[in-house]
């Protein structure tokens, strides 16, 4: 499903990458931990495709990087659901305006647009909130509401970096149980982190990037 073969990546005169492997399976839930500037966002660019590995390979799904041509990478994000710390919300439309937003531009039938903004909203638990604008949501109302729309295209990997990085522990707390959620409905989850005390209440798979490479860690050897 995901598979990174020798990628390599160089950002100015930083090595970033130095032949990491990385195979994630459909289904999983997985959290990518390191310190900052380890390249974490990073590797999420390399997966939707905004940058691209100076040597080595990126698959996901049917995309590989290698051969992928750039009128399809549209394509391959709508698979893809992002989610950011800061949100990213359109701050002048409605929550339900911001999701229904992305079905208009990749022109979903009109008609099937409410009910399938309805079905997310409620999803994440939001639709007494559909009229409100960001503003006037809390920081974990807001972070629900990119959820809603990152799945309201039915992607089947939902890439989120720092999600809970503007919240306060509960809301952290439920905004992860949410993820989880969302994958045991059989999205692929990919969570970056550095909240160790988040990952261990809310136990998955942990894997690490450190001096170019990634690599599967046990919590304890992670306090
Ligand atoms: N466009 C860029 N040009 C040069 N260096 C960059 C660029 N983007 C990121 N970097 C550097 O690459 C490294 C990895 O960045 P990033 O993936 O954002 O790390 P993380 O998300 O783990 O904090 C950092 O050292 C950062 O400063
Ligand atoms: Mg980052």
């Amino acid at each position: 499903m995901i598979d990174f073969k020798n990628v390599s990546l160089q950002l100015g005169s930083k090595q970033v990458f130095d032949g990491l492997n990385l195979h994630i399976g459909r289904g999983e839930f997985v959290y990518i931990v390191g310190s900052s500037g380890v390249g974490k966002s990073s590797l999420l660019k390399l997966l939707y495709m905004e940058s691209f590995a100076g040597s080595g390979e990126v698959e996901v799904a049917e995309f590989n990087s290698l051969t992928v041509k750039r009128r399809q990478v549209p394509y391959l994000r709508r698979k893809l659901g992002v989610v950011f710390q800061d949100f990213r919300l359109l701050e002048d439309r409605s929550v339900y305006e911001n999701i229904a937003f992305v079905l208009e531009v990749t022109g979903a039938k009109r008609k099937d647009i409410p009910g399938r903004v309805a079905e997310v909203l409620s999803e994440v638990g939001l639709s007494p909130k559909r009229n409100e604008m960001p503003k006037h949501l809390s920081g974990g109302e807001q972070q629900r509401v990119a959820i809603a729309r990152a799945l309201v295209g039915e992607p089947f990997i939902l890439l989120a970096d720092e999600p809970t990085g503007n919240l306060d522990p509960n809301v952290a707390m439920e905004i992860m149980l949410l993820l989880k959620k969302i994958n045991q409905k059989g999205i692929t989850v990919l969570v970056v982190t550095h909240d160790y005390a988040l990952v261990q209440k809310v136990p998955a798979k942990i894997m690490q990037i450190k001096d170019g490479k990634i690599f599967e860690v046990s919590l304890k050897k992670n306090p």
